[in-house]
């Protein structure tokens, strides 16, 4: 099933319940060089074999500056032109090297992405963001371009182990908690292993999630305003998950947490509302309890990319299903930091 989304710059199709054989045709009379990482070119070989393909090692050091340089100097030993696809097929850290790399290699080649980790086909490669870490700076450099398409094979998801399927429910649990109460009801309701073994709902699910972030995407693509609400959870989620070293979707966990005692205190928010998701949470295998280096993670937001003055910009919820934009002082994430931490 192939529907397009229209973005300022051009369509973007989407290829639901596909597989990666439709690459294939997709990609038919072009050069394709492939990007994908070791824990991929192991499993799938086959996948890989018909196309030139540039394997990365696995896990967030890749999405790094050197390694995007090693991968534009390999695109010029291939020859390859501005007529090259490239295709990242992987998790989140492919597709976002995968981009960036396309997005720059001759000031920009066509691309797509075979998304294979949930995390991925719900979030890291929608929307057109893509970037590398700069030393603990999470995706400081970036680029915001939208892939031609992207290939949806729901078959891959049979190898992802199982801590990434956690990882990739806290984006979806996010998405719930910002925009989708009846999404949140369904959730709370249904575990891992449900979504695992019904292929219908897990499909229900994954376009569900894709809709919300191109609906906020096409109405802000610079992130000028609503598109900022993608980032609950993660103004003190991307500074923990770098500090301590945590899986994404684990920090993001504990940055929704964080956020919802700031709601609580700022917006006056129903505590019964944090109690739901920490249930939720746990019931998708993510942590909500995490010992918090305080001063290597404020370091962190002091310079994160939200910032505004002695601000940051904050995502919080006003009720479960809404949420909204609010600069708050240092000192008041600091406080609710404490908090989380003496509670813990
Ligand atoms: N650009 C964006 O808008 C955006 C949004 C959200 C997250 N991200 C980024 O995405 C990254 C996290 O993505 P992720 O969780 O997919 O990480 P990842 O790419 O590291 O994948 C997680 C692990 O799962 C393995 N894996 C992936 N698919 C598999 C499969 N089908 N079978 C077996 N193993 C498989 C990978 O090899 C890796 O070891 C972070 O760097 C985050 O910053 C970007
Ligand atoms: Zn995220």
């Amino acid at each position: 099933m192939q529907e397009s989304v229209i973005f300022s710059s051009g369509l973007v199709d989407y290829h639901y319940h596909s597989s990666f054989a439709a690459l294939k045709d997709i990609a038919a009379g072009r050069d394709v060089v492939i990007i994908t990482d070791e824990n991929l070119a192991r499993l799938y070989p086959g996948y890989f074999s018909p196309y030139e393909t540039l394997v990365i090692a696995a896990g967030e050091a890749s999405k790094s500056l050197d390694v995007v340089g090693q991968l534009l100097s390999q695109l010029i030993a291939n020859e390859a032109t501005r007529k090259t696809l490239i295709v990242g097929a992987g998790g989140g850290v492919v597709t976002d090297i995968a981009g960036f790399v396309a997005a720059t290699y001759m000031r920009g080649v066509a691309f797509g992405f075979v998304p294979t980790s949930l995390l991925a086909m719900v979030d890291a490669a929608v929307g057109g963001k893509n970037g590398v870490d700069v030393g603990q700076h999470k995706n400081m450099v970036g680029t915001i371009t939208q892939p031609e398409f992207l290939l949806y094979d729901g078959e891959l998801l049979q190898t992802l182990p199982a801590q990434e399927w956690s990882n990739g429910f806290a984006e979806i649990i996010k998405y719930a908690s910002i925009f989708d109460v009846p999404l949140f009801e369904e959730l709370s309701r249904r575990n891992v292993a449900f979504y695992r073994a019904d292929k219908n709902a897990l499909d229900a699910l994954i376009k569900r999630c894709v809709h919300w972030k191109n609906k906020t995407v096409v109405e802000d693509e610079r992130e000028q305003g609503s598109r900022k609400l993608l980032n609950f959870g993660h103004t003190a989620g991307h500074a923990i998950e770098t500090v301590h070293q945590l899986p994404h979707g684990y920090a993001i966990s504990i940055g929704m947490l964080i956020a919802c005692r700031l709601s609580e205190h700022i917006l006056g928010l129903d505590p019964e509302v944090r109690y739901r998701l920490e249930n939720m949470l746990q019931q998708y295998g993510l942590p909500i309890k995490q010992h918090i280096d305080m001063i290597a993670v404020m370091d962190i937001l002091k310079i994160d990319k939200k910032r505004r003055g002695v601000e940051i910009d904050y995502i919080l919820l006003e009720q479960l299903g809404n949420a909204g934009i609010y600069p708050l002082p240092f000192e008041i994430i600091e406080k609710a930091l404490e908090g989380y931490e003496s509670d813990n």
